[in-house]
Order: structure tokens, then C-alpha cells, then sequence
């Protein structure tokens, strides 16, 4: 099982889209693919259908000891399973205090690794202990970003936590790409900032994905559906741009 982590402490700038089109492309590839939602907002369950607040078995309690993995994983309608995190995980950083407490996520996807391809987990827009057990799971990040003003601030606080969890609790992190999002072409300005952003990029040892995701109005339509772009707007740009970045994906992380 290849694990990948979506992750950027700015929030609205494509985790959660990216986590759900990036679960349904590789299970439309024919994978068998884990969505694992880390945010307690839990927009990933919904996007997906999974009405949290019914949900009585969490991440949470994987966690805590009071449930099995296994049980907790909610087979969905789309073709791919989901691990939801739950709305208690909020408090996760007051909660789970001991020692060890940055692998409780791989120690409990290590149990169903045999029944996936891949493990696709989406994170808060936080760098705390969530964000630490992802990425300690993870055997990839890749980092969504709008070419914006203020994409690049948090970038060099990002490439500290991934160096940290390199040198203390999992060494062969490796950063797959940034991946910009909500991207508009024919914009200047978008331009301009993709410059920037492959120059910010470099001296990071990063690489920008070729693939940029325009923005579509498929996006919204799609979510309010509670379903994925492959299965309801095969046929829409921003589905293509998808398509094309899970290409790119697959040949970085297969070289
Ligand atoms: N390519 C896109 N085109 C149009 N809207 C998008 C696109 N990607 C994301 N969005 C919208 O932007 C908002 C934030 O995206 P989201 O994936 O929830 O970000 P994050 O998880 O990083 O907070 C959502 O409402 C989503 O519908
Ligand atoms: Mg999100």
C-alpha cells in the first residue's frame, strides 16, 4: 500500500477536492484504494456521502483503544472505502499526550495495509499532532496550493515539519509534488505567481506538478452530489486536469 498525504496548514486551497478526485481516479484506474479523513470539519466523509454526526465508530476511537480499524472502515457507494476521523478528533492535540503518540495512524493502517493499493489521507489546516501522525503514516506529501499572494508563507513552515518528521519518526518521507489548484490560465497574475512558486519549490528540493487544476465550476456540483468528478463529470476540463495529474503521480512515485 503507497500512502499519501494531502497536506497545508492554509486552509481552502484544494486538500479535501484533491484527497476525494484523487481516491476516485485511482479506484477508477482499477486500484483498491483507502480515503482516510484526518480533519475533524470531516468535509472529506461528507463530500463522500458519510453523515459524521450518525457515525458512532471513528478515528477517534481507533485511537483511544475502543475500536477496531477494521470495523471503523465505511465501504462507499463510489467504488473506494473511507477511515472517518470524526468530529472528537477537534481536541486531538489536548487528548493524546503519550508517548508514541505520532504513530497511532500508521500503527493502525499497518493492520489493513494487504487490502489496499493506496491510502489517500486528507488533514486539517493545522501542523499539529494530526497533520504528525499523517505524515508519519505517509510514504508521500504532496502539497495543494492557489497561485496566490500568500501561498508561499507557509511553505517554508511546512518543509520544517516534513524535515522534522524525516529526522524523528519517519525517514523515508518523501515530498511527491506541489500541486496548484483553482488555476486560471489566462490570468496573468497566475503566471507570474507559478514562477515564484517553482523557484520557492527548487529550494526546497520540491517539484511543481506540470498538471495545474483549473478552476470549474464541476468542482461545487460534484460535492453538493456527495459524489466524485469520474463518476458524475467524466467529460469536464477540471476531470481531465484530475486525470492528467494522477498520471504525473503515478510516474513520479513508480520511479
Ligand atoms: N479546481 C477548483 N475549482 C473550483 N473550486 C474549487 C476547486 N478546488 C477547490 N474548490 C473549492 O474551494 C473550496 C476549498 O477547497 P477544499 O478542497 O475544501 O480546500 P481545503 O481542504 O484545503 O480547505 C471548496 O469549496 C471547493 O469547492
Ligand atoms: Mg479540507
Amino acid at each position: 500500500m503507497k500512502t499519501i498525504v494531502l497536506s497545508n496548514q492554509k486552509g481552502g486551497v484544494g486538500k479535501t477536492t484533491t484527497s476525494n478526485a484523487l481516491a476516485a481516479g485511482l479506484n477508477n484506474r482499477g486500484y483498491r484504494v483507502l480515503a482516510v479523513d484526518l480533519d475533524p470539519q470531516c468535509n472529506l466523509s461528507l463530500s463522500c456521502g458519510v453523515d459524521m454526526l450518525a457515525a458512532e465508530e471513528t478515528l477517534y476511537h481507533v485511537f483511544k483503544g475502543e475500536s477496531g480499524v477494521k470495523e471503523t472502515i465505511i465501504p462507499l457507494k463510489l467504488g473506494f472505502d473511507l477511515l472517518p476521523g470524526g468530529l472528537m478528533l477537534s481536541g486531538a492535540d489536548m487528548d493524546f499526550t503519550q508517548t508514541g503518540r505520532e504513530y497511532m495512524l500508521s500503527e493502525a493502517l499497518e493492520e489493513v495495509a494487504g487490502n489496499y493499493d493506496f491510502c489517500i489521507i486528507d488533514t486539517p489546516p493545522t501542523l499539529g499532532v494530526l497533520t504528525v501522525n499523517a505524515m508519519t503514516a505517509a510514504d508521500y506529501v504532496i502539497v495543494p496550493l492557489t497561485a496566490d499572494l500568500y501561498a508561499l508563507q507557509g511553505l517554508t513552515q511546512l518543509n520544517g515539519l516534513i524535515n522534522n518528521i524525516r529526522k524523528y519518526c519517519n525517514r523515508g518521507l518523501q515530498i511527491a509534488g506541489i500541486l496548484l489548484t483553482k488555476y486560471n490560465d489566462r490570468q496573468n497574475i497566475s503566471k507570474a505567481l507559478k514562477g515564484s512558486i517553482e523557484q520557492a519549490a527548487e529550494k526546497l528540493g520540491a517539484q511543481v506538478f506540470e498538471t495545474c487544476i483549473r478552476e470549474g465550476v464541476a468542482i461545487r456540483e460534484v460535492q453538493l452530489m456527495k459524489s466524485d468528478l469520474f463518476t458524475e463529470a467524466p467529460k469536464a476540463k477540471v476531470t481531465q486536469d484530475y486525470n492528467d495529474f494522477i498520471s504525473e503521480l503515478q510516474e513520479r512515485i513508480d520511479n
